[in-house]
């Protein structure tokens, strides 16, 4: 397929438009990780997000990259399931209490529908870029999407460590 036939295609309209859902989806979880982090009970949890903050600004300069490799502008487009996931975390930062463990239990399920989501997408985008013969965007996707998943065992890794059993004991 020519790149002016494939550019033509609904398919790749559409997959720039999940990008563009995927890049604000990005930068609306950058705003919000400190507030998470300044949530957080335990110094563990406080410092994933602190780090996975600092990954998500290259998750973002990635979707920059193939914005430009492909000649899109790189702009967001609201993603409600994001927003939802996001408002949802703010909702578990108020019902539990500050400086409890059961507040850290809270953060991680609200990190992990993040993660889930962030890997659902990545992996559906990679493909997709894969189909199309992208091998640089297929590449950059799946960096960010190797991240993501490492970040998700990380944050089971510290609920089994302790948060889950000092909260079952508060
Ligand atoms: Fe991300
Ligand atoms: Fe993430």
């Amino acid at each position: 397929m020519t790149d002016e036939k494939m550019k033509n295609s609904d398919f790749y309209k559409f997959f720039v438009e999940e990008l563009k859902d995927l890049y604000w989806a990005e930068n609306a979880l950058l705003k919000d990780l400190p507030k998470m982090e300044s949530a957080a009970t335990s110094k563990e949890l406080a410092e994933s997000f602190s780090k996975h903050a600092e990954e998500t600004r290259q998750h973002i300069n990635r979707l920059e990259k193939i914005f430009e490799h492909l000649g899109e502008k790189a702009e967001g487009v609201k993603c409600e399931a994001m927003e939802g996931i996001l408002k949802e975390g703010k909702s578990i930062i108020e019902d539990t209490t500050k400086d409890t463990m059961t507040r850290d239990a809270g953060l991680v399920l609200a990190a992990q529908k993040v993660e889930h989501y962030e890997i659902a997408t990545y992996g559906t985008l990679k493909v997709f870029a894969a189909h199309m013969g992208q091998k640089e965007v297929e590449m950059l996707l799946a960096e960010t999407l190797d991240n993501e998943k490492a970040t998700n065992g990380t944050l089971t890794g510290l609920a089994e460590r302790f948060i889950n059993k000092q909260a079952v004991s508060e």
